[in-house]
C-alpha cells in the first residue's frame, strides 16, 4: 500500500510504502528480517494489528493485543551518527503531536520522560523502541512505536494498570480509534520532526524536549543507567545534544546519553 504525503518537501517522502500486517512477532523484528527486500524501497512503514512478541525497552515484552493499540515501526536510513542521540526525542513528539490530531484536544497534558516514554497524567499512553543497525555506509534506522489506544483501566494487567493509561481514556472518548487513520497522522508527523533533524534545527527539537519535560524540572529522580546501576539526583532538562541533565546530590553536574529515568 502506497501513502500520498507532502512532495515539495525535501526529507519527508513523496510516497512512504506501508506494510499492513495481520499479525507478525514484532514490527520491529519484521523490518530487521526484511532488511534486503525493503532497502530499496525505504523508507517504510510497517504497522501490524496484533504483535505476538512485541518488545519494549530493556528487554521487556510490550503488550500488544488486537484492537487495543498501535504498533508501528519506520524503517528509514540516516546519512550520519551524528543525529542519532536525537531519534528517541523526535519520535516522542511525534507521538504526542498525533495523539493531539487524533483526539482533537489541543491540551491533553502530555510530557516526555527522558528519552522517549510519552506520558500524560503521568501514566504512559506510548512507548518507543529505537533500533540503529550499522549498514556502510550508511545506518539503518527503526523507530518502533506502541500507542495505547483503546484500551480500558482493566485491559492493563496487574500493577500496569496503575501506571498506564490509553488515549481513549484520556480523551473520555465513546468510539474506538482506528489505527488506520491514526498512522498516517503518525508518519506525516514522524517525517516532519525527522526534516528539522536532518536541518539541524536541533534548538528546536531542544527547545521542545524541555518544554515536553518541564514537569520534571527540579525534582529528584532515580535513573538506571545500566540495568544494575542506580543514579540519584535533581533533574535539570535536556542537553543541547539529547542528553539528560542530572545533578548529582553533592552539586556535580552530568550528562547522560542512555538510561531510564524510573
Ligand atoms: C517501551 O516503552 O519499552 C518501548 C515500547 C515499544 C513498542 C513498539 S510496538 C511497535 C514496535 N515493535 C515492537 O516490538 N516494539 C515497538
Amino acid at each position: 500500500m502506497q501513502m500520498s504525503a507532502n512532495a515539495n518537501s525535501k526529507h519527508y517522502p513523496g510516497y512512504l510504502e506501508i506494510i499492513t500486517l495481520e499479525e507478525c512477532d514484532s514490527t520491529n523484528n519484521y523490518l530487521k528480517r526484511n532488511y534486503e527486500q525493503l532497502k530499496e524501497i525505504l523508507p517504510v512503514l510497517v504497522t501490524s494489528s496484533l504483535q505476538t512478541a512485541g518488545r519494549g525497552r530493556e528487554q521487556r515484552t510490550w503488550l500488544s493485543s488486537r484492537g487495543k493499540g498501535l504498533y508501528s515501526s519506520f524503517g528509514f536510513n540516516l546519512p550520519t551518527r551524528q543525529y542519532l542521540n536525537m531519534l528517541p526525542l523526535i519520535s516522542g513528539f511525534s507521538v504526542i503531536d498525533t495523539l493531539h490530531a487524533a483526539s482533537g484536544i489541543a491540551n491533553l497534558e502530555l510530557g516526555i520522560k527522558w528519552p522517549n516514554d510519552v506520558l500524560c497524567h503521568d501514566k504512559k499512553i506510548a512507548g518507543i523502541l529505537i533500533e540503529n543497525i550499522i549498514m556502510e555506509p550508511r545506518l539503518f534506522c527503526i523507530a518502533g512505536i506502541g500507542i495505547n489506544l483503546n484500551h480500558a483501566k482493566d485491559d492493563f494487567p496487574g500493577e500496569l494498570s496503575a501506571r498506564a493509561t490509553s488515549l481513549k481514556m484520556v480523551a473520555g472518548s465513546d468510539s474506538d480509534y482506528v489505527v488506520q487513520e491514526v498512522n498516517p497522522l503518525l508518519a506525516r508527523f514522524f517525517f516532519r520532526w525527522l526534516e528539522k533533524l536532518e536541518t539541524g534545527e536541533k534548538e528546536e527539537i531542544i527547545r521542545t524536549a524541555n518544554r515536553y519535560s518541564h514537569f520534571l524540572m527540579g525534582k529528584p529522580i532515580s535513573f538506571h543507567q545500566t540495568p544494575d546501576k542506580l543514579i540519584s539526583g535533581i533533574f535539570k532538562g535536556i542537553h543541547h545534544d539529547g542528553g539528560l541533565i542530572l545533578e548529582s546530590n553533592e552539586g556535580n553536574t552530568a550528562i547522560y546519553f542512555s538510561g531510564e529515568i524510573l
